[in-house]
């Protein structure tokens, strides 16, 4: 019977082996080809996705009026919330209301000066009173008022969602202070 020769079969047994490493690492490509495009894909997405789960809630409670006497700036909530909680004069009247922390330059963060009663911003020296109307430096407005009420349970509750801004003469509009 004819037989193939030795040298024959091992050079077959090779090629097999050589083709089967070679479709093995196609193969090995093509995944490592998914993997990457799919990870591009998710990351992609995520930019796509408007980043709200992540941002802190825009309404927060705030104490009772009571914690608020006449003339106070409040501090604890410029961390958190970028508000200041003021009891403070606006045209002869006592109200209370919630002012943004940030310049309204370049959007720095103002800082409390109690000994000159004044918010002052560090980085190009604009000064605001403590109604938050500017009085010096190159800020072009006042501080924004954030929406303010007193709820249901007698805490006052600031909503970041809404501005008043005086030079649109919205902080005669009621949902801007509680009355003092
Ligand atoms: Fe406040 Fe420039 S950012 S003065």
């Amino acid at each position: 019977m004819f037989r193939i020769p030795d040298y024959v079969v091992s050079q077959r047994t090779r090629r097999a082996v050589l083709s089967r490493i070679a479709r093995w690492m196609a193969g090995l490509g093509f995944a490592m080809l998914g993997l990457v495009a799919g990870l591009w894909s998710a990351a992609s997405a995520r930019f796509m996705v408007p980043n709200v789960a992540t941002e802190p809630t825009r309404r927060f409670k705030a104490g009772t009026p009571g914690r608020y006497p006449p003339g106070h700036v409040e501090q604890r909530y410029k961390e958190e919330h970028g508000v200041w909680i003021v009891h403070e004069k606006y045209r002869g009247r006592w109200q209370l209301f919630a002012l943004s922390t940030a310049c309204t330059h370049l959007g720095c963060i103002t800082l409390w000066q109690e000994s000159d009663r004044r918010f002052k911003c560090p980085c190009h020296g604009s000064g605001f009173y403590p109604n938050g109307v500017n009085f010096e430096g190159p800020a072009p407005r006042p501080l924004p008022r954030y929406a303010i009420r007193l709820a249901d349970d007698g805490h006052i509750e600031v909503d970041r969602s809404r501005t008043f801004h005086q030079e649109r003469g919205q902080w005669d509009d009621p949902a801007s202070y509680i009355p003092g």
